[in-house]
């Protein structure tokens, strides 16, 4: 008998729980408790029996009746609770079933990103990354640099100038000497940062672009040096397969002066209109730094020389995303932005 009324119990406590998550308004937590607990509900019927069953089991009766109010208490209280706030919010005009609003997370632009690859993997070859201006004096960015008078890349054409003689800089190469100015030999360093020159803009140039600067200067600097450091770029950044070669250049401040190529990354070298056809694609300036560079910033030729580098960013960037046209870095298309 005893078992029977806790199991009703139990029962009629499952049913108000169905009923309390289908309520929409508090009206029907009211019937639920009238029904359960009013003056002529199921629990105070229920307890009504408890006179006919055998004494030594009323102990557990009733305890099973507490709890049971308890537990009902806690489910109406509940119920309530949760129609109150979606009334608040309703009251508020918020509209729960709205879907919510995204928060779209921002990350970084490629061209960062590849300044941030590139300045890990010389960081781990021992080079530390230094910044210069890009607002800079001629002496940096033409003269200490070597750079004759009637150097072309001098031309207001190529280059642009402020009224008060300064330029936007036109290359990272300035770094190299506001650096040695400040630092005693030896010195290994890498200088990511904005250049300008005055390009027509087209699906390899931008009158706004990056470059990264490399400077290593010790004793007993080779050219083998500067290659090592180069074949072990290649490989850190495109995979052991990248192929490099160098070609005979001139640069006012590196004697000898070289140009890098790497195989084309598109076409494994075979040839295809990203390389033109050539299997290799012009990657880096580079070559030993000018006796004449180290004499402007007080090095003593005799005792130290090194190798500069620089690289192209963008160039980088779109052999290593495979983007077909430079100015798509520079338009802000978050559609395009969203794929890195
Ligand atoms: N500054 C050169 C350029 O912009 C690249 C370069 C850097 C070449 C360092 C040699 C050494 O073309």
């Amino acid at each position: 008998m005893a078992n029977q009324i806790v199991e009703a119990i139990e029962k009629a406590l499952a049913d108000a729980q169905v009923r309390l998550a289908a309520a929409t308004a508090p009206d029907a937590v009211e019937a639920v408790r009238i029904d359960l607990i009013g003056r002529k509900g199921l629990l105070p019927a229920l307890s009504k029996q408890m006179g006919s069953i055998p004494p030594e089991e009323r102990g557990v009766t009733g305890k099973a009746f507490n709890t049971a109010r308890e537990q009902l208490q806690q489910m109406l209280d509940a119920a309530l609770e949760r129609l109150n706030s979606a009334a608040d919010a309703d009251a508020a005009g918020i509209d729960l079933t709205l879907p919510g609003r995204r928060v779209d997370v921002g990350h970084k632009h490629p061209v960062v990103k590849v300044i941030d690859e590139c300045a890990e993997i010389f960081r781990r070859m021992g080079f530390m990354v230094a910044e210069g201006p890009e607002i800079e004096q001629v002496y940096f960015n033409f003269d200490a640099l070597n750079t004759p008078q009637d150097h072309p890349s001098r031309d207001p054409g190529d280059t642009f100038y402020f009224s008060d003689g300064r330029l936007l800089r036109t290359q990272t190469s300035p770094v190299q000497i506001r650096v040695m100015e400040s630092h005693e030999p030896p010195v290994r360093i890498v200088a990511p940062g904005r250049c300008f020159r005055r390009d027509t803009p087209d699906a390899t140039h931008s009158m706004n672009f990056h470059q990264i600067e490399g400077l290593y200067i010790d004793k007993n600097v080779s050219l083998a040096d500067l290659k090592a450091v180069l074949r072990n770029f290649a490989t850190e950044m495109f995979g052991p397969e990248v192929r490099i070669r160098t070609r005979p250049h001139f640069f006012p401040f590196t004697e000898p002066s070289v140009e890098y190529d790497f195989s084309c990354i598109m076409c494994g070298g075979k040839g295809c209109n990203v390389c033109k056809q050539s299997g290799w694609l012009e990657i880096a300036g580079a070559g030993m730094v000018d006796p004449n560079v180290l004499k402007n910033v007080g090095y003593d030729p005799e005792i130290w020389s090194g190798f500069a580098f620089g690289f192209g960013i963008e160039r980088l960037a779109m052999m290593r995303y495979r983007i077909a046209d430079i100015r798509w870095l520079y338009e802000n298309d978050v559609r395009f932005l969203a794929q890195f």
